[in-house]
């Protein structure tokens, strides 16, 4: 079976290539290093990067002749190449993400109606909720309070029009389609980049750089919390939607419990690092939504899934990743 992961050279694609290089499938990654790293890759067991890997920009409609080659023979398409970014970068290129999104799954989604692929995974987001259903730490979701839409950014917003696209030109091509849709994803092989990574990344990397008894500023009150769900947890959710017949065409991935960030602060800086670090919460920065976690019913009951690992135990792999990466 030849499998196709766009957006493969980045924190959840190169887990997936990582899982599945060594189950026999045929892959080629398509991404064009926007956030994705050549090092996540290039030295992957199994897998020959020189002739798999394709360097290539999925929003640039000029492509369209090159890519329907590069995919001719493709059964499945593992589709996660799109924007996504911290918090800060989210809502200062609020336009700039949409278009780009709604360009790179138009295009990928024609490209595929074109040709003859079995099945399409798509990476959707929690963060296409309705901004109303995540006021609080409690907050379970599920897949049916998707709508009536109106998420709280325009990346959930074209995550979530994404998701509608591939469900109409499946239905027109009578395609097999799903999206899973992740809640907040760290791990190792994430970004670190200050300006556009995620949470966990983000303070990680702050708290290594700082002096002992530095101050780590953290965006908003602390009280607002995500639920946190390590890689290789989606990767394995990805592995199973791949190998399932007639699963859902949405399905939630996440855990059910969300975890503040005032607890992740103090898990990391009393458990993880050990440094002593004063903790400065800086209100006059964006919080994001105040809580989400997941109502997983779906996915474990179409696809066998639940969260695997605990969060310290994944904290403290990312930290050692992040940490011999600094080094
Ligand atoms: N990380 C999370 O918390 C999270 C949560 C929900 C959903 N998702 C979704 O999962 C998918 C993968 O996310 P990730 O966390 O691995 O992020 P990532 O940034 O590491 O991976 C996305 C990859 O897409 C590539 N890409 C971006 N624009 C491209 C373009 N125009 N052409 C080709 N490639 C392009 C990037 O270079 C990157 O390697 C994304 O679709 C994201 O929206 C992620």
């Amino acid at each position: 079976m030849k499998i196709c992961i766009t957006g493969g050279a980045g924190m959840i694609g190169s887990a997936l290539l990582r899982k599945l290089s060594n189950k026999g499938y045929e892959i080629i990654v398509i991404d064009n290093l926007w956030r994705g790293k050549v090092e996540n890759i290039n030295t992957i067991e199994n897998w020959d990067f020189n002739n798999n890997f394709h360097n290539i920009d999925l929003s640039d409609t000029n492509n369209e002749e090159k890519l329907l080659k590069i995919l001719e023979s493709t059964d499945v398409l593992i589709h996660l190449a799109d924007i996504v970014a911290g918090i800060g970068y989210v809502f200062n290129n609020q336009y700039e993400i949409f278009k780009i999104n709604n360009t790179i799954n138009t295009n990928i989604f024609s490209i595929c109606s074109k040709l003859n692929i079995k099945k399409i995974l798509y990476a959707g987001t929690a963060c296409s909720f309705p901004k109303n259903l995540q006021l609080s730490l409690t907050s379970i979701l599920k897949e049916s309070q998707l709508f009536p839409a109106e998420p709280e950014s325009a990346y959930g917003w074209s995550k979530l029009i994404g998701t509608m696209e591939l469900q109409y030109m499946a239905e027109k091509y009578k395609l097999n389609v799903s999206t899973l849709m992740l809640h907040n994803v760290y791990g190792p092989y994430c970004d670190t980049d200050p300006k556009r990574s995620q949470v966990i990344p983000s303070i990680i990397r702050k708290i290594i750089e700082l002096e002992p008894n530095g101050q780590l500023d953290v965006w908003g009150s602390g009280n607002q919390g995500r639920a946190f769900l390590h890689v290789d947890d989606v990767a394995n959710a990805f592995q199973l939607a791949l190998e399932k017949d007639d699963i859902p065409q949405i399905i939630q991935i996440g855990p059910n419990h969300c975890t503040s960030i005032k607890h992740l602060v103090n898990v990391l800086i009393n458990d993880v690092i050990k440094k002593p670090i004063n903790v400065h919460f800086d209100t006059t920065k964006p919080e994001g939504d105040l809580g989400r976690c997941a109502d997983y019913t779906i996915a474990n009951e179409s696809l066998g899934w639940s969260p695997q690992l605990d969060l310290k135990e994944g904290l403290f792999d990312t930290y050692n990743w992040i940490k011999s990466k600094i080094n």
